[in-house]
């Protein structure tokens, strides 16, 4: 009987796991049903009045007792809008003339830290507040946030209120090292990676997902190279050899590399988890961790990211989580709810997005793998999935403390896609994620190409210089896109980076005077994949990529 029972349970799961092969939620095998995936993101209702999406978050996740002393602010957003977003509420305005302004008040526990007159409809406007009085401890402070709205037209004013967590963690334990958040672009904080001290500088890694089995493990010499390539590195378990793991992180510490710690096999086990953490948390050289690669894609159960987060940070606390997403639409707030950073990885070179060339099947919203999902196969694809992304944080309020990374396709020759992506159709998707808001580019994978490679290394030296722009809290953006050549301008003072990728597989030019905000006679080129600055145009080669400042 018992054995009956079992027999017919083993039959029953291996049936519901033949049909449950699914990539996305979506079933790809031939033969296999339409079913519908569900778990799609729900698109905001629209108010017929206008709204007020209050919000509130302090500049910096976390602060430290080094950082009392010195007085920090409170990002304050009050974007006026009709969809019906997170935490925004209905607000009176008048019918003509100036919107007018809140009066904000920060506090925690009753105890008003901060006050201020915010204009309506204002992005980043900073309160200043001070750390003093507060003990630090490993529990986040819960802060209130007010805002009063009055009006002549109003008998009453109008309350809108919201939430954050300021975080003032105790001194880390010897040797380990911090890395913060600056919310107000979303950049990382750090210090050197050699554990030598120095101070926070932003980073802005841009590297590769590198092979661990057969690569790292098998010549230390070669993170020297990838050093002098200007990359950061993420290894990729599995780490069968701790003795080697061991040997690449101190040559890592060494050099000044940051370390990206993947645990893409064993996020979902407690024990293999505290086990990792507790080995790797006081290395110098940490960045990050990472937790699910794809999770998304293998359905893996809805509460596993978040329950990883949990515990690393009950574990460690002083560095942020990251995973990545490779869905289009599939329970994405429940995924990116385990993370402070998450990354999308849309490949969209050489695959037939439509029909796929492994299963034999089409590819639609509900139905079949074909190795990018919900895609058109074309480079808008990496933009569009940025945006969406971008606009998820934002209708889920959670735009000030996550971040969003790209991962470029820098492989091919294998399954859905055919061919290895030339080095500058690589710099086009890299570009393409930073202009709509990628703060990290961290492409699979290492070992690629020999042109690929030089193309990466070139933006990567460069970005020092860039990043002085895209991360700087002080930078107004600007997008454009014209003909398919896609522009990110970032203007600190009077100077201003233009960051402009073709999309076309054709030359294109972009006067100078088309790109928004750009003032200024004097046009230096700081990076150049197929691009140039002549006769007061932009010129491109065939997905050519140029980088300028403009001052
Ligand atoms: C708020 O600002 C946005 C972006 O600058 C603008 O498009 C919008 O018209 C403004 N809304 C109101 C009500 O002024
Ligand atoms: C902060 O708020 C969260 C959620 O409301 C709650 O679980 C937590 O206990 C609060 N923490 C403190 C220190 O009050
Ligand atoms: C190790 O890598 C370095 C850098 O790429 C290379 O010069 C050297 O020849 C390699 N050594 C071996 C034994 O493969
Ligand atoms: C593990 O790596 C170390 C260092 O590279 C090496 O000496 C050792 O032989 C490796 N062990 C195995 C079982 O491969
Ligand atoms: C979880 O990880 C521990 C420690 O590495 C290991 O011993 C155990 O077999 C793992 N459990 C599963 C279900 O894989
Ligand atoms: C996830 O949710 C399931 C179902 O609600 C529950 O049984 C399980 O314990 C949860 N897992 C974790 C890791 O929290
Ligand atoms: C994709 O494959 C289908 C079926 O073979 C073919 O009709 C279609 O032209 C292909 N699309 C592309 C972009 O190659
Ligand atoms: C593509 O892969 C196959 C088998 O993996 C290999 O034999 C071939 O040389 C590769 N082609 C290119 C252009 O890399």
């Amino acid at each position: 009987m018992l054995r009956t029972a079992f027999t017919t349970l083993l039959v029953v799961s291996y049936l519901a796991r033949a049909y449950a092969q699914t990539w996305c939620g979506k079933n790809y095998m031939a033969g296999s049903p339409v079913i519908p995936p569900g778990g799609q993101f729900p698109i905001s209702a629209t108010s017929s009045s206008p709204l007020l999406a209050f919000r509130c978050a302090p500049a910096i996740k976390p602060y430290l007792p080094e950082d009392v002393p010195t007085l920090s602010s409170f990002i304050i957003d009050t974007p006026i809008t009709k969809s019906e977003i997170t935490g925004a509420a209905p607000i009176s305005l008048p019918g003509h003339g100036s919107l007018g302004s809140v009066a904000v008040t920060v506090s925690v526990d009753g105890r008003s830290l901060a006050t201020g007159v915010v204009p309506l409809n204002a992005t980043k406007f900073e309160l200043p507040f001070s750390l003093a009085g507060f003990s630090p401890r490993a529990e986040a402070y819960n802060v209130t946030c007010t805002a009063e709205y009055s009006s002549s037209s109003l008998s009453k004013p109008q309350q809108f209120s919201t939430g954050a967590a300021l975080s003032l963690l105790p001194d880390p334990p010897a040797g380990r090292s911090v890395t913060k958040m600056d919310l107000r672009t979303g950049a990382l904080l750090a210090k050197p990676a050699t554990g030598n001290g120095g101070s926070y500088e932003t980073v802005f890694p841009i590297g590769f997902y590198t092979n661990f089995a057969g690569y790292l493990d098998s010549n230390l010499t070669l993170l020297n190279v990838l050093k002098e390539q200007g990359f950061t590195v993420h290894p990729v378990p599995t780490f069968d050899n701790l003795t080697a793991l061991d040997l690449i992180l101190d040559r890592m510490q060494e050099l000044g590399l940051y370390l990206m710690y993947d645990m893409r096999w064993t996020y979902m086990n407690d024990t293999a988890v505290t086990e990792e953490v507790n080995r790797i948390k006081n290395r110098p050289n940490l960045l990050l961790w990472y937790t699910g690669d794809e999770p998304d894609g293998t359905s893996d159960p809805l509460n596993a990211t978040s329950h990883a987060y949990d515990l690393i940070y009950s574990l460690d606390g002083y560095h942020p989580v990251s995973l990545v997403l490779n869905c289009e639409d599939y329970f994405w707030t429940q995924y990116t709810s385990g993370s402070d950073i998450v990354m999308q990885d849309t490949y969209m070179i050489s695959n037939n997005v439509t029909f796929s060339n492994q299963w034999e099947t089409p590819c639609t919203l509900d139905y079949g793998c074909c190795g990018c999902d919900d895609c058109k196969g074309n480079f808008e694809d990496i933009s569009t999935r940025m945006d969406d992304f971008a606009e998820r944080l934002w209708d889920n309020g959670w735009d000030r403390t996550k971040a969003v990374w790209t991962v470029p396709q820098a492989f091919g020759n294998d399954t859905y896609w055919t061919r290895q992506p030339t080095g500058k159709e690589y710099i086009v998707q890299a570009v393409l994620g930073i202009n709509h808001g990628g703060l990290g580019v961290v492409a699979w994978n290492d070992p690629t190409t020999p042109e690929i490679k030089a193309s990466a290394s070139a933006l990567a030296l460069a970005l020092p210089t860039m990043q002085d722009f895209i991360l700087s809290p002080s930078a107004s953006f600007a997008h454009v896109s014209s003909g398919q050549v896609d522009v990110g301008v970032w203007t600190v003072g009077a100077r201003s980076l233009v960051l402009a990728t073709n999309l076309n597989y054709a030359e294109a030019t972009l006067p100078l005077a088309s790109v928004p905000g750009v003032e200024g006679k004097s046009v230096q080129q700081v990076f150049d994949s197929g691009a140039s600055f002549a006769g007061g145009k932009f010129v491109f080669e065939s997905t050519g990529t140029g980088g300028f400042i403009v001052s």
